[in-house]
């Protein structure tokens, strides 16, 4: 069973006030039940606090990036090892905030995906195609572009303990959702990727949607065959907002 995974991306957001109302507000307001997890990804300054604030409840915590080097002279950077200590089991690699304003390639992402694995942190691999890619046919082109960099370096197998989140730039922060069936085609495409190199890497795998997902639109969604679940930005910031999405996904049926 592959069961639903939503997933808040605070961005630069939080402050230890905002943190902690936004923690306990969710905490308290998880859905019972095990078919959907719930994740929080905070900046790296406060994950610490938050590991401490999510104490044994069922919330995990992940990072919102990572260096592809275990240590040393890399300033500014921080390693698999640490994020671990820091109470994280999740790192998102590849945003396509990080692919565009900070320039990292394809094969970037996928040296910090393997970083990820090698110290036990599941990574969720971001792709997505900006409005001018898709606008001009290239939308499949682009993913395989991105999901092949990282079975080149790290193999289909390493996407066991992998989540892959499809995030359209376009819908990124503007309000402009993917309809379902928009969603629902590229995540069949990077599922049908990965079948043709292993089928129990694909059924398994959970494949989330981000852009503009919000309480009133994730039901539509994540009803979609391919669509276990979201990564969510600015409905991340309030419980109620967040939790919304969460209700979505424990009123669907688990699969
Ligand atoms: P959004 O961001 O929900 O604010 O569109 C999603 C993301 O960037 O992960």
């Amino acid at each position: 069973m592959r069961g639903y995974l939503v997933a808040g991306n605070w961005k630069m957001n939080g402050s230890n006030a905002a943190n902690r109302t936004l923690v306990q507000g969710i905490v308290a307001g998880a859905p019972a039940g095990e078919s959907v997890q719930l994740l929080v990804c905070p900046p790296f300054p406060y994950l610490a606090a938050v590991s401490e604030m999510l104490g044994d409840s069922a919330v995990a915590l992940g990072s919102q990036n990572i260096s592809a080097h275990d240590s040393g002279a890399f300033t500014g950077e921080t390693a698999g090892n640490m994020l671990r200590e820091s109470g994280c089991q999740y790192a998102i690699v590849g945003h396509s905030e990080r692919r565009a304003l900070m320039g990292e390639s394809s094969q970037n992402v996928a040296d910090k995906f393997q970083a990820a694995l090698k110290v036990g942190l599941k990574p969720i691999l971001c792709v997505g195609e900006t409005l001018e890619e898709r606008e001009s046919g290239q939308t499949d082109a682009v993913i395989d572009e991105q999901l092949n960099a990282v079975l080149d370096t790290a193999g289909v197998e390493s996407f066991v303990d992998a989540v892959i989140a499809y995030e359209p730039v376009w819908a990124i922060g503007t309000g402009m959702t993917a309809s379902p069936e928009q969603a629902q085609d590229v995540h069949r495409h990077i599922r049908a990727a990965l079948e043709a190199q292993s089928e129990s890497v694909a059924a398994n795998i959970k494949i989330l949607y981000g852009g503009s997902v919000k309480g009133d639109n994730a039901a539509g969604l994540f009803s979609k065959p391919d669509i276990d679940g979201g990564l969510i930005g600015g409905a991340s910031l309030k419980s109620d907002d967040f939790l919304a999405i969460a209700d979505a996904a424990a009123s669907l049926e688990s699969r």
